[in-house]
């Protein structure tokens, strides 16, 4: 066994290699850690027979909180510290656009959180789907605000407001409304709502934090994402415009996403473990073949990889035996615990 009860103290971090992991479907499911994540995690924090400590990041497509309220969780349900310094969500990399852009509708997430993260992020004027129904109830005749929206949504008359871009930064609580909301937007002149374009070509960008289609909760089967509502939102904005709606996507499986899961790996390993060099390998663990096989095996094959990225597939999530996974992972092992032995076994 790689790690035992009597294992030494770690006393060294090994700068040849390094894991990141995926959290829905590998370290979690429905809020709760996968039970082999606890002791995957104590092997790299040095309780395995070398007495070496692993650096590791977590990458998810996930989001509707801050990265630190994130880490907060996954510290708890993990039982020891992660830090955001070790830790990407879907929006993260929204924050490079927080300057191009002034009014912005923010969609998804939990109440006024995603308002916070964005603002958080640096983005000057945030409106969110609320502040709109507070203006004109009209706009989604099926949805009325609760007593907490009234309370905290921001009333301003959107006649006289030109909304830049939208950002889809968590799932959606409220498909309906919500579609409505971007549908409105997308088809206005220049996001200015209450006008129709006549070329429905006029209006914001639209910018998804991820494209997952389906995820791993606690349900049985796979529960839809992001890139369901992105999916429907594309078939609806053609069957009333007849043109094609463009989007773009962040998250895995997105290179970008890699170029910058390398970033805050180096900077992580070189402040906390004092290492200056790049991993020859970095391990990626995930359960979506779509996301996160696809993303590692893409990168690691395109010319601005300049390592191994090294694509894990497990079965606690969205990919299931029985079916072929869309794209191939470079090994296939039950849980994250037999994938962190996995990396090990082919490191010593
Ligand atoms: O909404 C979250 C989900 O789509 C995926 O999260 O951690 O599996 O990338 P994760
Ligand atoms: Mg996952």
């Amino acid at each position: 066994p790689i790690s035992t009860p009597t294992t030494p103290p770690a006393t060294s971090t090994t700068d040849a290699y390094a894991f990141a992991f995926d959290i829905d479907g590998v370290l979690i499911r429905g809020g709760e850690a996968i039970p082999e994540a606890i002791e995957a995690m104590k092997i790299l924090n040095g309780q395995n027979q070398y007495g070496v400590k692993i650096p590791y990041i977590f990458v998810t497509n996930g989001g509707g909180k801050s990265e630190e309220e994130r880490c907060l969780d996954l510290s708890r349900q993990l039982h020891m510290e992660v830090s955001p310094g070790q830790f990407i969500c879907g929006h993260t990399p929204m924050r490079e656009m927080a300057e191009r852009y002034g009014t912005v509708l923010v969609v998804g997430g939990e109440g006024e959180k995603c308002r916070q993260v964005a603002e958080g992020y640096g983005f000057k004027d945030v409106c969110t789907p609320g502040d709109i129904i507070k203006d004109n109830v009209n706009t989604t005749p099926f949805r009325k605000l609760t007593k907490d929206e009234q309370e905290h949504s921001r009333k301003r008359n959107f006649g006289e407001v030109e909304i830049e871009a939208v950002f889809v930064f968590a799932d959606s609580r409220d498909w309906a409304g919500d579609q409505q909301i971007i549908l409105d937007l997308l088809m206005s002149k220049k996001g200015r709502l209450g006008t129709r374009s006549e070329t429905f070509d006029e209006g914001p960008p639209i910018f998804f934090s991820h494209n997952d289609m389906v995820w791993a909760t606690s349900h049985d089967h796979t529960r839809l994402g992001m890139g369901a509502l992105r999916a429907s939102l594309e078939a609806v904005f053609k069957a009333m415009t007849k043109k094609e709606m463009k989007s773009t996507a962040f998250g895995k499986p997105q290179v970008g996403t890699f170029q910058f899961a390398t970033r805050l790996l180096q900077q992580w390993r070189k402040d906390v473990h004092g290492i200056d060099s790049p991993p020859q390998t970095v391990y990626f663990v995930g359960d979506t073949p779509e996301s996160d096989i696809r993303g590692t095996n893409e990168f690691n094959e395109s010319p601005l990889c300049e390592n191994t990225w090294y694509s894990i597939l497990v079965r606690t999530g969205v990919f299931r035996e029985g079916t072929k996974p869309g794209f191939t992972p470079m090994a296939t092992v039950d849980n994250v615990l037999e994938a962190v032995k996995h990396g090990i076994q082919r490191e010593v």
